[in-house]
């Protein structure tokens, strides 16, 4: 996630665009950028960290009265957030310059041609490939050169380019990250999102995918790839500022909750091969040191740890090394045995949590290999792991963890499969089956929010509920976990997460009326065995809640209430069971009038010990 803007008009387009970018910034903040362009050419600065990092540079230097230009706010997903990674980027002429936002799947093959052309590439972005392009395209109006640029690039691509030879124009193409047109008077506008242009312009137009905008300052013209024209929906903003800061929604959680099908489409992107198989190339391990491995380790707090306890069960599932998990402040002071063939995955979306770099630190000390999953392009994790996988979910604004949770379960389901695939320890079919799951997960996880509303109605039956339990067994109990927690952290209610079976050891002696106990059983190694162990919470006068599998009947059974998510493969399906949970913590914390963005006692990343 990144925000971009774009301006066409006759006022100094750098006033615009600063505050433009300042609305987006929750969209990411390593680094930001402005481009300018006039008919000698284009002026670019850059700036890595924030918004008011660059607005320093801009205080410093003589800028050009230009009345066209964009910028770019990033979040990183491809190259480290430093300057010379921040956009805009440029063409080798310095007469084009290109902002983006996704993630161009094959940028590898298209700048190895480019290079091979003879273009110097001055970063590590994936964007930068389209500067490059375009440049190739000289006699072509930029209009054109952007259709045919975007017939080249496979994957997510929202796009701002200019170019000094038409300096009165911008021009705009989206396929999969959002870009809207703002229709002025004698001025118009393109972004990422609505606020960039609010305060100047309610008029408004959604850039449908494989779409391309050419704007100057009296028209917006849309066309399709290959240039037949497309009427403009023109529509009118009603939202005042603050809510279009949230997407129109009350908050950023449910904001996030509702980002997860993107999130997770982005998690994916470009991480399989033309044959559809799982290919984690960034990860820069080769399949020898996978092969040579014979234990694994996963480490995490909070959150994340519930993600780890997914990892547990997939990695042993998938590939018979034994794993342990850890919550990483117990984990470095147990002195755990770890050797140089012991893999260890440090799972954490800030990349910053103290417990899990001095956990890792350990693990490297001790000559393991480190495997992070973080959020947070180069973070403190990232850069001292031995390899990252990055989940690629956007800023989470929210403290509450909803969508980095399950881009987490996504990225650790992909290095599973990675790791099955280089030891051998599935055959084809399994693979298979596991993959076309986990790509089925941003369709399902839609499904699964259009269920909110019958959800809100569970929440509003228990605002009053002082107690509860969340159980499962297997995959199921991460998720219960994390519903428990959720419920917890915003909605300041005293719920447990248990192992479903464990509960006749002690637990179940506080099952009594009043007490809800919310069950997760999708997995089905265990499901029937789950349906028991809730029978025994009925038994003693709890109030059942069941997450189970679409076309599940005998949940009904034992159920008072239940919602039921798409099917999946086992471990897979975790990430469509826990987004029913998010939501009910999220309407029973609402209902009972809290700041859910804003929990008491919590902050969002935790840097000391
Ligand atoms: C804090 C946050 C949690 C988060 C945990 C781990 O406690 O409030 O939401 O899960 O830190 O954060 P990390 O950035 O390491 O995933």
């Amino acid at each position: 996630m990144c925000g971009i803007v774009g301006y066409v008009g006759s006022r100094s387009a750098l006033d615009l665009l600063v505050p433009g970018l300042e609305r987006l910034e929750y969209r990411g903040y390593d680094s930001a950028g402005v481009a300018l362009a006039e008919p000698e050419g284009i002026r670019i600065v850059r700036k890595a960290g924030r918004i008011a990092d660059l607005e320093r540079v801009l205080q410093g230097e003589p800028m050009p009265a230009a009345t066209v230009g964009m910028g770019h706010t990033r979040w990183a997903t491809h190259g480290a957030p430093t300057t010379s990674n921040a956009h805009p980027h440029r063409d080798c002429t310095g007469r084009v310059a290109v902002v983006h936002n996704g993630i161009i799947e094959n940028w590898a093959e298209l700048k190895a041609e480019l290079v091979g052309n003879g273009h110097v590439f001055a970063s590590d972005t994936d964007t930068e490939v389209v500067a490059h392009l375009v440049e190739e395209l000289a006699d072509l109006p930029l209009e054109e050169a952007v259709r045919q640029v975007m017939r080249r690039a496979e994957g997510a691509l929202a796009l701002v380019v200019i170019r000094a030879d038409e300096p009165d124009v911008v021009v705009g193409a989206r396929r999969g990250s959002p870009l809207v047109v703002g229709l002025g008077e004698g001025e118009n506008f393109l972004a990422s999102d609505i606020p960039a242009f609010l305060a100047y312009t309610r008029r408004m137009a959604v850039l449908e995918d494989d779409r391309v905008v050419r704007l100057d300052a009296d028209t917006a013209t849309i066309t399709d790839l290959d240039g037949n024209p497309v009427a403009v929906q023109e529509r009118h903003v009603e939202w005042d500022l603050e809510a279009a800061e949230k997407g129109g929604y009350p908050t950023f959680m449910l904001k996030e909750i509702y980002e997860q099908p993107q999130a997770i489409a982005d998690t994916l992107r470009g991480r399989f091969d033309q044959a559809g198989r799982v290919r984690l190339r960034e990860l820069e391990l080769s399949d020898d040191v996978l092969r040579a491995v014979d234990k694994v380790f996963v480490v995490a707090c909070g959150t994340s740890y519930h993600a780890a306890m997914m990892a547990k069960y997939a990695i042993e599932r998938w590939t018979r090394l034994p794993t342990e998990i850890d919550i990483a402040s117990e984990f470095r002071y147990r002195d755990p045995v770890l050797d140089d063939r012991t893999l260890v995955i440090g799972i954490s979306q800030s990349g910053e949590t103290a417990d899990t770099l001095a956990a890792i630190r350990y693990a490297k000390a001790q000559g393991s290999v480190v495997v992070g999953v973080s959020n947070v392009v180069d973070s403190s994790l990232a850069r001292e792991a031995d390899a990252v996988l990055y989940t690629r979910a956007g800023p989470e604004i929210g403290v509450a963890a909803t969508k980095t949770f399950t881009t987490q379960l996504v990225a650790l389901q992909l290095f599973g499969l990675h790791l099955a695939r280089a030891r051998g320890s599935l055959d084809d079919g399994a693979i298979e089956l596991l993959t076309s799951g986990i790509r089925a997960l941003p369709d399902q996880v839609r499904r699964v929010l259009e269920l909110d509303g019958e959800i809100a109605e569970m929440a509003s039956r228990w605002a009053g509920t002082r107690d509860f339990f969340f159980l499962g067994r297997s995959g199921d109990f991460p998720v219960a976990m994390e519903g428990a927690l959720k419920l917890k952290e915003i909605a300041y209610v005293r719920a447990e997460g248990y192992p479903a079976g464990e509960m006749k050891h002690g637990p179940i002696a506080l099952i009594e009326p009043g007490v809800v106990v919310v069950g997760v059983a999708t997995d089905s190694h265990v499901r029937q065995k789950t349906f028991a162990n809730m029978e025994e919470m009925r038994a003693r006068g709890g109030e059942i809640f069941m997450v189970v599998e679409e076309g599940d009947e005998a949940a009904r059974k034992v159920a008072d209430h239940a919602i039921a998510v798409p099917a999946a493969p086992d471990l897979v399906c975790t990430v469509t069971a826990v987004v029913p949970l998010q939501l009910l913590a999220y309407h029973i914390a609402t209902e009972r009038g809290f700041d859910v963005d804003k929990p008491r006692n919590l902050a969002k990343t935790v840097t000391v010990e």
